[in-house]
């Protein structure tokens, strides 16, 4: 199971800067109870692990035929599949067929080199949208419809709609032209969505078996009930992060995997946390990084910086693979010593040591840890991080699945692109192009 080490946050360890267990204790206490009060119908991701693999397993069945697999989407309809790609395939297109390429910006560039370099014939392309209205995964779309249809391609064989049961345009398009569709379960959102299908058909498609990153998640689940407290980590972290801010007034979270292929992992929470938590002037500052790249390049702010961060690590036991470090120039110490250790031990030494940096400085800061990475620990991690963050969400009073603040900016960008019923924020785009700007 995935274990968390708090030892760094508490008072004991590092003195004024840190925390009261008996208080820590408490609000996780708080966090737990407000998460079975509050009924959200969102919470209906917890049965993930329960769902019907059948019509997934025979879609991928067929993508797995295809030289190149591209999925559209963008926040929580990339960002789940980005994570088990590269952490469950690290250098998947050197190695694997189908070759996989996620698009989740609108960056013209990007896009142009991707349509230079695939094959159209050879080519599935998973629409991944919950609302289907998402404009950035639209437009890229309607590019790779157009392509396929002056291929004159079945739209039905190179298409595959991952969305909402019933609403929304994909749903539609999909019914009138039998694209074959996978459903993302009517109340469950975008960042809470990787194991469904959202990141499920991927998963296949590269050969990981659902069934195991669902079991993760459901014996996490069971954890998250635990109403003892020092067997319910995500009740924990979730309360030293809150308290963390309210008390000590820490309002960046670093998070600091140990394992370039949890790279994305970084990324996937940084959306979770922000789009849940930064609501009514509340929530804290995530900030994904990477070990041990980030100690030649951050750790100088976070040891001797403003007093606003809390670490959380994510280590790694096993990295599967146990290259020795050479022994040779046996008359030079500065390269001698290291031979005979490996790999796996450096990077576990180095995330130790700047742990133990940060805590002689007394640094608040605080450990995830998983014995190795594959779909089980990969399945854990995710509920464990969702988890956490909606018993955070539940502690700050916010409502963890919604995310009104981006709502402005997309129909300002309607307005702008001309959409129907969007045509005062068309003139406010217009009437901003017009004021005077300060340039210099
Ligand atoms: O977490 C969320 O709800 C968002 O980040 C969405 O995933 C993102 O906006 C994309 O939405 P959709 O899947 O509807 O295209």
């Amino acid at each position: 199971m995935v274990k968390l080490d708090v030892s760094n946050v508490l008072a004991e360890e590092i003195g004024d800067n840190g925390l009261i267990f008996d208080e820590v204790e408490r609000t996780a206490k708080r966090a737990l109870s407000l998460v079975s009060e509050k009924k959200f119908e969102e919470l209906d991701f917890l049965n993930l692990p329960k769902q019907d693999l059948k019509t997934l397993k025979k879609i991928s069945e067929k993508a797995r035929q295809f030289e190149y697999f591209i999925i559209l989407g963008i926040g929580g309809s990339a960002l789940g599949p980005k994570v088990i790609l590269e952490s469950l395939s690290p250098f998947h297109n050197l190695i694997k067929k189908p070759k996989v390429f996620i698009c989740d910006n609108v960056d013209p560039t990007t896009l142009k080199h991707l349509i230079e370099f695939i094959d159209l014939k050879k080519t599935l392309i998973n629409v991944i949208s919950k609302s289907g209205s998402t404009i950035e995964t639209l437009v890229s779309f309607l590019i790779f419809w157009r392509m396929i249809k002056e291929r004159r391609l079945p739209v039905e064989n190179h298409f595959v709609f991952t969305t909402d049961p019933e609403k929304g345009n994909l749903r539609r398009i999909a019914k009138e032209f039998n694209i074959p569709t996978l459903e993302i379960p009517k109340n469950v959102v975008g960042r809470y969505s990787v194991l469904s299908p959202v990141g499920l058909l991927l998963a296949e498609t590269i050969g990981i078996k659902s069934e195991a990153l669902l079991e993760g998640a459901k014996v996490t689940i069971e954890q998250a009930l635990k109403e003892n407290i020092r067997e319910n980590p995500m009740a924990v972290l979730a309360s030293c992060l809150y308290l963390m801010d309210i008390l000590k007034k820490r309002k960046i979270v670093v998070f600091i995997p140990y394992s370039d292929r949890l790279k994305t992992l970084s990324e996937w929470f940084s959306q979770l946390w922000s789009e849940s938590l930064g609501k009514d002037g509340k929530g804290t500052t995530p900030y994904p990084s990477i070990g041990t790249i980030d100690q030649h390049s951050q750790l100088q702010m976070w040891i001797e910086g403003p007093e606003d961060k809390i670490v959380v690590f994510l280590s790694v036991d096993m990295h599967g693979f146990q290259e020795e470090i050479p022994k040779e120039f046996h008359n030079i110490e500065g390269l001698s010593f290291l031979g005979g250790h490996t790999l796996e031990e450096l990077i576990n030494t180095e995330q130790l040591a700047t742990e133990m940096a940060l805590w002689m400085n007394k640094k608040p800061n605080m450990k995830i840890m998983i014995p190795k990475i594959d779909p089980f620990t990969i399945g854990q991690i995710f509920q464990f991080l969702q988890t956490t963050t909606i018993m955070a969400g539940m502690l700050y009073g916010v409502n963890p699945f919604n995310q009104p603040g981006v709502e402005l900016g997309k129909r300002l960008t309607y307005g702008a692109m001309g959409k129907r019923g969007f045509e005062s924020e068309g003139e406010e785009v217009k009437n901003y192009f017009k004021k005077k700007k300060t340039l210099i």
